[in-house]
């Protein structure tokens, strides 16, 4: 039963409509897997999150989640007593940030062939927030991050969070200058419209079992 159904027991047309838009609408956020000083994640978060939107996606709404703005400590480090407070506060902060996404896009780095450990850490603060999800992957690194989205695979198998086959995967010897300067190559908008729409179809299939 809808919304409005359970406000008001039986609902009208009109009503019915909104309901069915509601119930269709997917929200997706792209998170910013780096926290590192001068990160190349926020400018390819800020590329993803503009391809994403200039799609017009019917009734689907991108935002990017970034994780330097969640000052989450080690899982289980002792802390501090004047800590406490605040950083209860963080952590369910991000994990009503995370809960209110159908889909996540995870913009990543590789470090030692593995995603970076700010991402892995916050993943180990959440997990019936993104049960019966969806992921896709954007990378970059010396073999365009591949590794770290294999990693991020594994991590979010345990999670119950389905992982979309296509991803992005940028070069940090050619899509960037200096290893720096963000400068895609076009050929990549490819794999990002195969991966929106694998995220899409996928999230609006997994629905009915979020909704339970
Ligand atoms: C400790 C460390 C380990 C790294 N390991 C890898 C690696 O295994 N593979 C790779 O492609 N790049 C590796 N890099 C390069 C990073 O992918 C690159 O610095 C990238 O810009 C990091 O993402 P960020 O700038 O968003 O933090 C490593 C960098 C550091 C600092």
């Amino acid at each position: 039963m809808g919304f409005f159904s359970k406000l008001f027991g039986k609902s009208t047309t009109e009503e019915k409509a909104v309901e069915k838009k509601v119930e269709e609408s997917l929200k997706i956020g792209i998170v910013i897997g780096s926290v590192r000083q001068d990160r190349n994640a926020e400018a390819v978060a800020n590329w993803m999150l503009d391809f994403a939107r200039k799609r017009n996606d019917s009734q689907v709404e991108y935002e990017l989640v970034d994780l330097a703005n969640y000052d989450l400590p080690m899982l289980g480090l002792p802390l501090p007593e004047e800590q406490q407070e605040e950083s209860a506060k963080t952590i369910k902060a991000w994990s009503e940030k995370m809960a209110t996404y159908d889909a996540y896009i995870f913009v990543t780095p590789e470090y030692n062939h593995a995603t970076g450990g700010a991402l892995k850490n916050a993943l180990d603060y959440v997990n019936p927030e993104v049960n019966n999800k969806v992921a896709g992957f954007v990378g970059y690194g010396s073999l365009g991050g591949v590794r770290a989205h294999e990693n991020l695979r594994l991590i979010l198998g345990e999670l119950q969070v389905a992982d979309v086959r296509t991803a992005v995967t940028f070069s940090l010897m050619t899509d960037f200058e200096n290893m720096s300067e963000f400068k895609p190559a076009d050929y990549h908008e490819a794999n990002a419209n195969e991966m929106l729409d694998q995220i899409i179809s996928w999230s609006k299939a997994f629905k009915p079992l979020r909704d339970k």
